[in-house]
């Protein structure tokens, strides 16, 4: 693999331990996916921030690093965190986890690292422009990156993307080159889809594709103007079945046409309703109601929470309700006057972790209901509960 000169230095460790250290991993890398080199990145985003999945080597790890010095080169945001760092004890996450909680959080802002601590850093301010180079490493981000921005990244590990985000590169393989984004599969959907259809779809899909490329067409007219809510939610879900990192959408999404694809060649499958309708089932894996509803995989966006707002002005909920957001969201919430309508209902709007890599089964709740199909995939596997999946507005009841 080739290296610039500056590049060779940092591995010779002329830049210091976490350097060195971070372009070795770089370098490992490289070498087992068979990059040329490496490529400049304008940007990083870093998983492996919940003390639930990284635990105490992770923490270790992390300090181990901050204390050799370690500061990123590029613009670089976090990945949801295990709470909410300022609203926890109003919420009930247990302290001791807490207490570990800030350490991690505090550990990468020593570092460089703005502390949003959310899965869509594209609605604060992390958005790559067309073609930019990046290390991204939360998968439903990575999808929505590649996808809907068209900007480039492998789906990268926590220690990866902090690597990258050090040295200021990444490997060159998979994503970033031209000949990675070409689509492997044609998915042809036959029928309208609405709400949580879109996460039902990218987990139907995503299971068929794996890691591969899906081309979709959507063949409803009402399709050709969905929104970013919607493509967050397919993309999230492609990335939890499967493991893609790259979906392309006629008519939609900015690379569909220069994808140098030979439609007519790629195998294709069709999806129709009964398909979607057999996914919420596998998905929905619980009759009972919920006694939390979780909404906001990935983090909700501010229409989403005006949406919520909406429908919940002047009710009272009879479940407890999460809007899961990012700390910049919640602020223009706040200001909107929506998290006061949802807090006046029972809710509440949870900043910087989500219903997946908070502590819930330490909290009391038994069933959860998601409109999630990445949640729906990955709440009994992390937290042991029950889950039901559905649109929102069909899990959440009021008092009468
Ligand atoms: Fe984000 Fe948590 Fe879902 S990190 S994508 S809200 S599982």
């Amino acid at each position: 693999m080739h290296l610039t000169r500056e590049e060779e230095k940092m591995y010779q460790g002329e830049f210091g331990p976490a350097i060195e250290k971070s372009m070795e991993i770089l370098v490992a890398l490289g070498d087992i996916y068979g990059a040329d080199g490496m490529v400049e990145i304008v940007s990083a985003q870093i998983s492996g921030v919940s003390y639930k999945t990284i635990g105490e080597a992770g923490l270790e790890y992390l300090k181990d690093l901050a204390g050799e010095g370690a500061q990123v080169k590029v613009p670089s945001t976090l990945n949801p965190a295990g709470v909410d760092l300022d609203n926890w004890e109003k919420l009930g996450f247990p302290e001791e986890f807490v207490k570990k909680q800030q350490i991690i959080v505090e550990t990468y802002h020593e570092m460089g690292i703005s502390t949003t601590c959310t899965c869509t850093p594209y609605l604060v301010g992390n958005v790559p422009t067309l073609g930019s180079h990046i290390a991204w490493s939360e998968s439903s981000a990575v999808c929505y990156a590649n996808s809907v921005l068209g900007a480039r990244t492998n789906r990268e590990g926590g220690p990866g993307a902090l690597s990258a985000a050090i040295c200021g590169r990444t490997p060159n393989y998979g994503y970033h080159l031209d000949e990675g984004r070409i689509p492997n599969l044609l998915v042809e959907v036959d029928t309208p889809l609405k709400r949580s259809d879109y996460g039902a779809l990218g987990y139907c899909v995503g299971k068929t594709v794996g890691n591969g490329i899906p081309y979709f067409i959507l063949k409803s007219k009402t399709q050709q103007k969905t929104s970013i809510n919607n493509l967050k939610a397919l993309g999230a879900a492609l990335a939890s079945s499967g493991a893609v990192a790259l979906y392309h959408v006629e008519k939609i999404t900015p690379e569909y046409k220069t994808t140098h694809a030979n439609l007519e060649t790629l195998e294709k499958i069709s999806i129709t309703s009964a398909d979607l309708e057999e996914t919420r089932e596998q998905l929905s894996r619980c009759k009972n109601k919920p006694d939390l509803v979780c909404l906001g995989c990935p983090h909700a966006s501010l229409e989403e929470i005006q949406e919520v707002a909406e429908i919940l002005r002047g009710k009272t909920l009879v479940n407890d309700l999460w809007v899961c957001t990012s700390i910049s969201v919640k602020a223009a919430s706040d200001r909107m006057g929506y998290t006061k309508i949802i807090e006046k209902a029972g809710g509440q709007v949870v900043c910087d972790t989500c219903m997946v890599v908070a502590p819930i089964e330490e909290m009391d709740f038994k069933v959860i209901g998601v409109d999630s199909a990445k949640a729906a995939n990955y709440v009994p596997s992390m937290c042991g509960l029950d889950v039901v999946f559905d649109d929102w507005k069909n899990l959440i009841s009021f008092e009468t």
